[in-house]
Order: C-alpha cells, then structure tokens, then sequence
C-alpha cells in the first residue's frame, strides 16, 4: 500500500529496505517517543529495526494490519499503523508517531485520513479505534479532530515499562465518517 496525501508527504507499507531509515528514525527520536511509546525501549540495534519490519509483513499477509512509514519526499518522518484487524468484529485499531521536528504541521491528522479511507473503503471494516494515555494531549487531538467519539477509559490496559497505562478509547464507525473533517 502507498499513497500520496500530497505532493511532498506519502505513505507507504515498511518493507526490509526501510530497516536503516527506521532505525536512525527511533535513535534520533527515542526521548520523544519512549515519552508515550514502548517500542524504543526494546530498539536497539538496526536489527531489531529489521524484526519489527518483519513481523508486520507476516501480520500483513496473514490479513492482520500493517506498518507505514510516513516519508516527507525522502526522508522517513514518522510511522502509521493499522493493528489487530478483527475481521469477525470489521474493526481495526490506528496507531502513529511523528519525528519531533515535524509536529504541529498537521501531518499526522493528514495521514490519518489516508488511513481511515483506506480501512473503510478498501479493507470494507466498519469501526476504528484510537488509544490514547489520558494525558498525552496532543495525541488526544487527533482522533477529536477526525470525528471519533470518546467511549471511555480503557484502566490499566497497556503495559508501559514497569507499570501499567489507563487509556482513553475514541471510536469511529463507517457511517459516522466525514472525510471533509
Ligand atoms: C502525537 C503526535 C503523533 C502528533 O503529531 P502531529 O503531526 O503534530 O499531529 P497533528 O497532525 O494533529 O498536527 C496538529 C498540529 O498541526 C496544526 N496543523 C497544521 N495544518 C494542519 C492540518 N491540515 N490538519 C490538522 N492540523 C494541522 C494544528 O493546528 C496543530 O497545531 P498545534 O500542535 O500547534 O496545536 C506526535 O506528537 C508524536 O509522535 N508524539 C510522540 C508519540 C506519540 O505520542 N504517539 C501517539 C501515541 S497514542
């Protein structure tokens, strides 16, 4: 899967080629990330980059979401995913993290909408969900942009080093999707 959002910032499905840029992405960002995020704490080397990778294409042949990089002309500036596709349900949950210097452009929500295109009209799921940690506003922002629904907090459901993290669970149904939000 690519797609263009515009003429400078697409998306794209990883693939092993990506496995350098995807490193140096967590490395210069780990800070930033690991605020909210646990992945940075189990990256350490280009390989683990490589493993990552490979896990989602085998998710992704077995029909089970995918991972893209966010790439602004040729520079990996973040990644999106669309995880746990419950294909019983029609759901799928989006996930998204952005290089710090690149916040506040509005890239994020952008390529959200890409996404949520994609997973209604292509992979014809009914409901969307986003998890966010109470606190992390500027995450909260997003799905609030987009038109989800805040359905509650989801206690302690999300393993964060050593403790764990309540989540807030915004929803998005098919037939409440606005692509002009
Ligand atoms: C959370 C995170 C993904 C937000 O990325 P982002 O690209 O800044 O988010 P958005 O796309 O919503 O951008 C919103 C900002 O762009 C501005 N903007 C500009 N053009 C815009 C447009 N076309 N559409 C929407 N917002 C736009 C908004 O006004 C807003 O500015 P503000 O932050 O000064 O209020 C990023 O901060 C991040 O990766 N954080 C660390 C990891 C993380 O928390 N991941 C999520 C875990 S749930």
């Amino acid at each position: 899967m690519r797609r263009s959002v515009d003429e400078k910032l697409r998306i794209e499905l990883f693939n092993p080629s990506h496995s350098d840029d995807l490193f140096k992405l967590i490395q210069a960002n780990r800070d930033h990330f690991g605020e909210w995020l646990e992945f940075p704490y189990h990256t350490h080397t280009v390989n683990d980059a490589s493993a990552f990778i490979a896990g989602t294409i085998q998710k992704q042949a077995a029909g089970n979401g995918g991972w893209c990089g966010i790439w602004l002309e040729d520079q990996l500036v973040g990644a999106i995913g669309f995880v746990h596709i419950n294909r019983m349900d029609q759901t799928t949950e989006i996930g998204y993290y952005l290089a710090q210097e690149y916040e506040g452009q509005g890239i994020i929500s952008r390529c959200c909408r890409e996404i949520i295109k994609y997973v209604f009209e292509e992979l014809g799921l009914h409901r969307i969900e986003i998890r966010v940690h109470p606190d992390n506003t500027r995450s909260r922002n997003i799905p609030e942009r987009l038109g989800f629904v805040q359905e509650g907090i989801l206690r302690q459901a999300e393993r964060f080093v050593d403790r764990y993290m309540d989540k807030v669970i915004y929803g998005l149904l098919k037939e409440e999707w606005n692509p002009g939000l």
